[in-house]
């Protein structure tokens, strides 16, 4: 069986935690989109590892983890990670790979990223050069890792897309633009680093399928950053939902047949843009804390708000969803009563399909469904009935407004503290 999992929300859904309990059962693990904008947290035995761009499933070893066609790379922030690996005796040789097809982040990226932030309308982002360089990708100028190993072509791509960014680094943004010879020196010492990682990738994971091994697909960010399916401008500039995993990999959609769609007990959203559930500043306060709801790649404070079952409904369709994975549950211990937002009213009219108008999504209030809180402490349990009556009450009104099973709770950052149903 072959498995996306994917985030139902704004990212940061607890997609790492849950891919490295599943990789245990996978043997490829894939990243399909996006790039070390993500931030994936696995925490083992008390020690934390967040993961950017390496698919999270590297602490197990032997398995194999591939960085798939759709992924952009950060060489630098690649490098940073092996390192990390390294630092903790992780074996990664013979079993990480790059796509050969994937396209480079370069210093101008991440440059433009940051000045637009302050000319055109602001995202939010993570200034990490993720938009520039897919826009580039788009623009069909972009670098791959396959043109990194070539230096003739690597040289005649750099000048090329260094004399027109410079052009718009100057007369746009006043920003003195960047030199040839230190970015290609740099790179050059790069690509001979990245070079026994860069792979046929394709040929790579269409094998293990063909043999029968099983693929795990690990989205990146979440259904409402997709640049289709999200909440337009203020999303991430990749396919995050179920179609990137075959567009960032080569796979066909006729062989994936499981896709487990991640969600909060409760919503977040880091950066700009419309969140009709977000909590007023106490109930923000004491998730945040609770939660510890801070950007694993940033630092940046989440916001933080209800569960949204319009928003759930809108991800279990476009993903084709076949089980549900719960996570923080135990961040709601605490309270005395929960809300659960069931449709949008605007202007007398309710909506209980997600709006596309911005307009109407920033302005609508939401329609609550409101719960009592279990108030106690669901960290210690292992088996789903042994979980308080009222929060299985909860779990169960999930499934049915998301009309979803739900396969796994998790109650705190730890692999043990997984409820598998
Ligand atoms: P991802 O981007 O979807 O992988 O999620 P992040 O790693 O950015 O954010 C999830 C955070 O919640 C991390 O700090 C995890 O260690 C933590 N976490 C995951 N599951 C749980 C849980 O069930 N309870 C609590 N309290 N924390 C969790
Ligand atoms: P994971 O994989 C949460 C958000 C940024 C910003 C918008 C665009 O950890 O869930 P970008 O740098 O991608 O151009 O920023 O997307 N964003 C994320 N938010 N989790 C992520 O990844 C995110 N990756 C990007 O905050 O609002
Ligand atoms: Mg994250």
């Amino acid at each position: 069986m072959n498995t996306i999992l994917i985030g139902l929300q704004w990212g940061d859904e607890g997609k790492g935690k849950l891919i490295d309990i599943l990789a245990e059962k996978n043997d490829l693990i894939v990243r399909y989109q996006g790039g070390n904008n993500a931030g994936h947290t696995v925490v083992i035995d008390g020690k934390s590892f967040i993961f950017h761009l390496i698919p999270s499933g590297v602490l197990h070893d032997k398995k194999i983890c591939v960085i798939g066609n759709g992924v952009v790379v950060d060489p630098e922030a690649f490098l940073k990670e092996l390192e990390q690996l390294k630092n903790n005796s992780i074996n990664y040789r013979n079993r990480i790979f790059i796509s050969e097809l994937a396209h480079i982040i370069f210093p101008y990226h991440r440059v433009l990223d940051v000045l637009r932030e302050g000319k055109a309308q602001r995202i939010g982002t993570t200034g990490r050069g993720i938009g520039p360089c897919y826009v580039d990708k788009f623009s069909r100028c972009g670098i791959r890792a396959v043109d990194l190993l070539n230096k003739r072509i690597f040289s005649q791509k750099l000048k090329d897309n260094l004399a027109e960014k410079n052009e718009i680094l100057r007369k746009v943004y006043n920003h003195d633009g960047f030199g040839y010879e230190q970015i290609y020196k740099k790179y050059i010492m790069f690509a001979e680093k990245l070079s026994p990682f860069i792979k046929d990738t394709i040929t790579l994971i269409n094998r293990a399928v063909d043999s029968k091994k099983k693929v795990l697909f690990e989205g990146a960010q979440g259904t409402f950053l997709d640049v289709d399916f999200g909440t337009y401008p203020y999303v991430t500039s990749s396919s995050s939902c179920v179609g990137g995993a075959c567009t960032g990999t080569g796979v066909s959609p006729t062989k994936i047949n499981n896709v487990v769609g991640v969600i909060k007990a409760y919503t977040t959203r880091v950066g700009e843009g419309p969140f009709p559930t977000e909590f007023k500043s106490k109930l923000m306060e004491e998730i945040r804390g609770k939660g510890n709801e801070f950007g694993a790649t940033t630092g940046r404070p989440r916001r933080c708000g209800w569960f949204d079952a319009v928003m759930g409904n809108y991800s279990v369709k476009i993903n084709g969803v076949n089980s549900l994975a719960v996570m923080k549950l135990d961040v709601l211990d605490e309270l005395k009563n929960i809300k659960v937002c069931v449709g949008y009213k605007y202007k007398g009219k309710i909506f209980k399909n997600f709006p596309a108008d911005m307009e109407v999504l920033t302005q609508s209030r939401p329609i609550y469904q409101e719960y009592a809180g279990w108030k106690s402490d669901t960290t210690r349990v292992l088996n789903y009935s042994d979980l308080p009556v009222k929060a299985r009450d909860y779990l169960e009104r999930i499934e049915d407004l998301l009309k979803t099973k739900i396969g796994y709770i998790s109650v705190g950052s730890k692999r043990n503290q997984t409820i598998f149903r």
